[in-house]
Order: structure tokens, then sequence, then C-alpha cells
């Protein structure tokens, strides 16, 4: 059987965006100043220090965009809502029209093409004004705005929209609320300074999780009858690996597990609502869920997003060692450099399907089998390609290895009872790739930057994926 023929027929194929890394139009439609624009404002914070304005312009080239998702052939696309754009002050004080107008265009061109789309209603980007209010999500002021927010979209778009993801990769997002996206802190001149830097991820943490809840709960009483739509939640997927068989190391990759997945699904999923208790044990500070909180957050998700890039090995530390990051030092345990290729050079990602059948068996044992979506999966260009020729940039082989066995490993994981029901690339285009701004690509689709159409050309990756998709239809006569 050739791999595309061996996802089920109701199996969605998507790729995905996020608003900040493409729709660039800062000011157009009264868009606000969101939290990622003073972040590149600042001198020196961006890797390749690039010019604030630069972008693949989005919101303009949205016709083409659609085009070509239509022409790569996928079932679904995953973007998210600007919170800046439609509330430019983060409040329903200002309601943006024509910001409303552009989404719904956009759904209906999706629909017009046979595209699902699936929106995500955070996707790290926040209106400065609110940032501004009081450290972003510390300010429970503030996670009543979103609640706001997300209604307003249920409201606006519930009839175009049936694919819902309140918030992506909560853990990573806790650091940048109140500090950058990838834990050096964001200290604004004119910024108020959290007093425990230590405690601010947990909190921010607790905060959105209940903001996720409060989002379901209201999307369940109020819109899931008429709008017959589901909504869930996207968290960031690293699988860890004992370094040893030995007890110790066992116990720390437990930790570790906790620490990186589990923190924030574990009270939406399981019985306890609650917190892994390794943190309750470890944390003592870590906020308190009453028990209506419990049995708001229980069960509060359609569906679980799983973004997967990169799988870890850990071992246990001594008590005299102190590991650089807070996860480690707050759990206990530190990284190992495991055994996996380093497929596009010296860089985070990691080629480890493995790693990602092992998770999607591990959400199914504890779990329950939840239904799972991958929300996100790629890598991104070979490092110091950008000396080479386009046609051997637009030639990225390493990409599609990369593809073809993490969707071997989900039609592995489907084998084994797993109860995965879709898979995206991350992502369409080469975009603004946040602490790393234009240096690190992850496009299937190269932008030429320094042209002022923006122009995207397919890679082999992306022709490799209409291929799959085209034969994954065929299979199933859906031509
Ligand atoms: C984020 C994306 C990002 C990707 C690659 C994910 O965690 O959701 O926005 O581009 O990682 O770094």
């Amino acid at each position: 059987m050739s791999l595309p023929t061996r996802f089920p027929k109701n199996f969605k194929l998507a790729t995905a965006t996020a608003a900040y890394q493409i729709e660039g139009a800062k000011e157009l439609d009264g868009r606000g100043i969101s939290t990622w624009d003073a972040i590149r404002s600042e001198y020196g914070r961006i890797r390749d220090d690039s010019n604030p304005t630069l972008s693949c312009e989005g919101r303009l080239k949205y016709k083409e965009d659609v085009a070509l998702l239509a022409k790569i052939g996928v079932t679904s696309y995953r973007f998210s809502i600007s919170w800046s754009r439609i509330l430019p002050n983060g409040t329903l004080s200002e309601i943006n029209k024509e910001a409303i107008q552009y989404y719904r265009d956009v759904c209906l061109l999706l629909r017009d093409n046979g595209i699902e789309p699936i929106v995500t209603l955070f996707h790290f980007d926040m209106p400065l004004a609110i940032y501004d209010n009081g450290t972003s999500w510390l300010n429970k002021e503030n996670c009543e705005h979103f609640v706001k927010f997300a209604d307003l979209c249920f409201r606006e778009f519930g009839d175009l929209v049936k694919t819902w993801i309140t918030f992506n990769e909560i853990n990573m997002q806790a650091w940048s609320s109140v500090v950058k996206i990838q834990g050096e802190l964001w200290l604004c001149p004119d910024r108020p300074e959290i007093e425990n830097h230590e405690q601010a991820p947990y909190i921010a943490a607790t905060n959105m999780l209940l903001t996720h809840a409060k989002i379901y709960r209201n999307y369940e009483k109020n819109y899931k009858e008429t709008q017959d739509g589901i909504i869930g939640i996207t968290n960031g997927g690293r699988f860890c690996f004992p370094a040893s068989d030995s007890p110790d190391d066992q116990a720390a990759r437990n930790r570790a597990l906790d620490w990186l997945f589990n923190y924030t699904i574990e009270p939406i999923l399981t019985d306890s609502g609650d917190f892994p208790a390794t943190m309750r044990e470890k944390l003592p500070f870590l906020p308190k869920f009453t028990d209506e909180e419990k049995e708001m957050i229980k069960g509060s998700t359609d569906f679980l997003g799983i973004n997967y890039y990169l799988s870890h090995m850990v071992r246990d530390i001594s008590d005299d060692e102190t590991p650089t990051s807070q996860s480690e030092r707050d759990a206990s345990y530190a990284f190992v450099e495991g055994k996996w290729e380093k497929i596009c050079g010296e860089t985070w990602v990691r080629y480890a399907p493995d790693g990602l059948l092992a998770l999607l068996k591990y959400v199914k044992e504890k779990y329950n089998n939840i239904p799972v979506f991958i929300t996100e999966n790629g890598c991104m260009n070979l490092i110091g390609e950008e000396e080479k020729k386009e046609e051997d940039i637009l030639n990225d082989k390493h990409r599609i290895k990369y593809i073809t066995g993490h969707l071997e490993a989900v039609a592995k994981a489907i084998d084994n009872g797993c109860n995965v029901i879709g898979y995206t690339l991350w992502t369409l285009m080469d975009n603004f790739e946040w602490d790393d701004g234009f240096a690190v690509k992850f496009g299937i689709c190269r932008v030429d930057f320094e042209s002022p159409e923006k122009t995207r050309t397919m890679k082999q990756s992306a022709k490799y994926y209409q291929t799959f998709i085209r034969e994954f239809k065929k299979h199933h006569n859906l031509l």
C-alpha cells in the first residue's frame, strides 16, 4: 500500500500559517499595534535585525495564496485571526469592520475552493494596548478581553468556520507573556517588570488554561448546536526518552514530559482537572484551581492539536547541578544530545519521526484516545542555504525526507489504533520566524522578499505534498 492510501477518507491534509508571521499590512484597515510589532522594533532583538516592515504581505495577497493552496490541493488550511486587526485596542470598544470583512473573504474564498478553514484565535501576538494594560496573560482582565474577542469571532465567522483552536502552545506563550518567545527577558524600557520571573510563566499558563476553558464553555453553550463546529487547543509536542534504563533517568524523563507536554493539557484531559502531581510537589506556588474551575476545565476540548518538531533525550541531575533552562531546573532533569539527525544543520529541529509515533501512542494511552490533529510539523531550510542558487533552494530534498518520515509515523500510529484525524504541514510559505526573523525559513513555498510582488514559488516539497494529496484523494474518490 502506498503511503497516501494508508490514511482514511475523512483524514485532513492541511498546511498552515499564523497572522503575524505572514500578514504584514500593519496599518491597513486600522489594525492596532501588536506585541510583536514592538518586539521587532527593538534594535538587536531579532536575529537578522530585519527591517520591521518586511513581510510576505499575506493580507494583500490572500487571493493568490488561496489559489496556491488550491493548487497544492490541501483539504484544510490552518490560519490565525489577528486580535490586533479585529480589535485595535484589544477590547470591544472599537471593532474593525473592514478586518472582519477581510477574514470573511478569506473563509469564503476557501469555501469556494473546497478548502476547510481551521482558525486559531491566539497565535502569539497580542494587542500592545492590552499588554501594556498589565503584563499580558498575568492580568486576568486581559483574559476577559480575549474571551470577548473569541465570542465576537464565533458570531462573525461561525457560519463559515467549523474548526476552532483557542490557543497555540500555551507553554511557549507563557514564556513570551513576560519574556520573549525563546525565553530571553523582554525588558522594554517602559513596561512594568513583574516581581518574580520564575513564577510568572506558570501563572500565565494557569490564566490561559482558564481562559481556554471559558471560551470552550461559551462555544458549547451558545454556538455549538447552531454552528455545528468543534473547538480544541494546540499543545507543543516534544516526546522525551530516558537517557538510560536507570530508574532515576526514567523518573527524570517522566518529569520532563510533565513539564514539556502534560502541563498544559492534563487539567483538560484527565479526571483530576489539575496539573500533573509532580508539578504540585515541586512548585508550591502553582496556582490552585477551585472545584468550580476544575469542572469548567475538565473535558474542555473536542480534539487535541499537537505541533511536533523534535524529541528529547533526558537524564536525571545530581543535587549540585544547576541546568540552564528554567524547566530543567524546576523539574530536575537535563537534556542530553539524542541520536537524531540534524536534518537542517545546526539548529534545534531534529529528524525524529520515532518520537512522534511514541508521542501519539502515549497520548492514546494516557488521554483516552482523544482525537489528535497534528496542527504543525515541518522543518526549516538548510543552514547556509542563502548562498545557494535558487534552483538548489527549491530542491529541498531534506524537507521531503522530513515530511515523508513523519507522515509514515502518523500512518503507523493510525495502524496502532491512535485516533489521529489530521496532519498539517508547517508552513505554506517562508515567513517571519519570530526571534529568527527571516533568517530561518520553514516554507514549502519560497517567497522572494526582494521582489515588490513577494513572488511565491513552490519548492519540491510543495510539489511532493501536492502529488501525495492527489493520490490520497484519487484513492478515496475525492477528486
Ligand atoms: C510555532 C510557529 C513557528 C514554528 C517554528 C511553532 O512552535 O507555532 O509559529 O513558526 O514553531 O518555530
